[in-house]
C-alpha cells in the first residue's frame, strides 16, 4: 500500500466488540459496524456486511467468544451445550466457506479441551478469545505468504483477470488472489486487471476495484459476460481467483462463474489458478460433489440497489457458488507453496507438509 491512508481493517477486535467495515455500504460509504452479541456477528455474516471466507472464518470465532463470555453456567454439560448452540447458530449463518466451521470447530475443541483439563469458565473463555485473535493474526501473515508464494507465477508482467473479491476485505489484511495481484504489482509485474463485476452482489464492482484503487494497481471493470471474449481476443495472460472449500481432489467451491471462467480459460489455453489458504481445504471431502451450495434470496437477482430489474412477480434461482473440477485448474498457491496436478495425490501431501 502506498501510503497510511489506503490501509484498512476489515476486522477489528476493540477488546469488547468486534468493528467491521460494512462491506454492503462500499464503495460509496465506509461504515463501521460495532458487533456486540454472536447474534450481530450471524447477522452481519448472514447479510454479507462482512464476507469471504477468511472473513467470516475470523468474524465467527470473535462472535463465538462474544456468544460465550456472559454465559454464567457452570462447568457441567449445560455449558458444553450452550457453547455448542452459539457455535452451531454461527455456523448455520452461511454454509459454503469451510472457513467458518473450520474456526467454530476449533473453539469448541478449545472449550472441551478446558473442561477436560478442569479449567474454570473463566479459564475457558479467556483461551477462547486468545485462540480468536490467534486465527486472526495467522490469517493475516497466511494472506502474506499466500501473495510472496504467487510471485513464482509473474516471471514477466502479465494481465490476470480476477473474480469476486478475495482482498483485504474478505481476510485478516492482503487477500488471497488480491495478495498475488498486489505482490505482482510491487514487484513490477502487472501490466493489468480485469475485475469482473462478479453479478449480483457486485463484489469485483464494489469491492475489488475499491482495493485495488488504494493499492494502486492498474485495472477496468467488466461485465462478468465479457471475459470470454477478452480471453478469445489474447487480452488475458492468468486467472488468479479464491476459493471458498477445497476438497481433497482439488474441487474448489467459489463465487458464481468460478466454472464458467474455468472452463473459458481451458479453450483459450490460458493458466487458472486458486489461491487459498490451508483453512480453506476440507479434506474431509473426497470431491467438490460433497459441497453444499448456499442458495440465496431471489430479490438479490431480480433488483439492484432495491431497484427492481425485472416485472414483479418475476422469480429468480440464485446459488452464490459453483464448484471448478480439479481437471481445469492449474495450481492452487497456498502459504506453503503452489500445488500442482495431481491433486488426487498432491493437496493431502501439501497440507501435511509442515508450513514454510
Ligand atoms: O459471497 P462472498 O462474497 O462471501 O463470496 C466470496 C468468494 O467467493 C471469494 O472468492 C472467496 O470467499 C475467497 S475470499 C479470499
Amino acid at each position: 500500500m502506498s501510503s497510511s491512508e489506503n490501509v484498512f481493517e476489515s476486522i477489528r477486535w476493540d477488546g469488547e466488540s468486534l468493528v467491521i467495515i460494512d462491506q454492503t455500504k462500499l464503495p460509496g460509504e465506509e461504515n463501521y459496524l460495532e458487533l456486540k452479541t454472536a447474534e450481530d456477528v450471524r447477522n452481519a455474516i448472514r447479510r454479507l456486511s462482512v464476507r469471504g471466507a477468511p472473513a467470516i472464518g475470523i468474524s465467527g470465532a470473535y462472535g463465538f467468544y462474544l456468544g460465550i463470555k456472559d454465559l454464567e453456567t457452570e462447568i457441567d454439560n449445560q455449558f458444553l451445550k450452550a457453547c455448542r448452540r452459539v457455535a452451531d447458530s454461527l455456523n448455520s449463518a452461511r454454509p459454503t466457506a469451510v472457513n467458518l466451521s473450520w474456526a467454530l470447530n476449533k473453539l469448541m475443541d478449545q472449550v472441551e479441551r478446558g473442561v477436560r483439563d478442569g479449567q474454570n469458565t473463566d479459564e475457558i473463555k479467556k483461551s477462547v478469545l486468545a485462540d480468536a485473535v490467534q486465527i486472526h493474526d495467522e490469517d493475516r501473515e497466511l494472506c502474506r505468504s499466500i501473495g510472496e508464494k504467487g510471485l513464482q507465477l509473474f516471471d514477466q508482467p502479465k494481465r490476470v483477470l480476477t473474480h469476486c473479491n478475495t482482498g483485504g476485505l474478505a481476510t485478516g489484511q492482503f487477500g488471497t488472489a488480491l495478495s498475488c495481484i498486489t505482490h505482482a504489482h510491487n514487484a513490477g509485474n502487472i501490466n493489468q486487471v480485469w475485475v469482473d463485476e462478479t453479478r449480483p452482489l457486485l463484489q469485483g464492482a464494489r469491492l475489488t476495484t475499491w482495493e485495488l484503487r488504494k493499492a494502486g494497481v492498474p485495472h477496468s471493470l467488466i461485465v462478468d459476460s465479457a471475459a470470454g471474449f477478452l480471453m478469445q481476443r489474447g487480452e488475458v495472460d492468468l486467472v488468479i481467483l479464491g476459493a471458498d472449500r477445497i476438497s481433497r481432489n482439488g474441487d474448489t467451491a467459489n463465487k458464481i462463474g468460478t466454472y464458467t471462467l474455468a472452463v473459458l480459460a481451458k479453450e483459450n489455453g490460458i493458466p487458472f489458478y486458486v489461491a487459498a489458504p490451508y483453512s480453506t481445504f476440507d479434506l474431509s471431502l473426497a470431491s467438490g460433489d460433497d459441497i453444499e451450495i448456499e442458495l440465496r434470496d431471489e430479490e438479490e437477482v431480480t433488483a439492484l440497489n432495491g431497484h427492481p430489474i425485472s416485472p414483479g412477480q418475476t422469480s429468480a434461482y440464485n446459488p452464490a457458488f459453483d464448484i471448478t473440477p480439479h481437471r481445469y485448474i492449474s495450481g492452487i498457491i497456498t502459504e506453503r507453496g503452489i500445488i500442482y496436478p495431481d491433486f488426487e495425490k498432491n493437496v493431502v501431501r501439501m497440507m501435511n507438509r509442515a508450513p514454510a
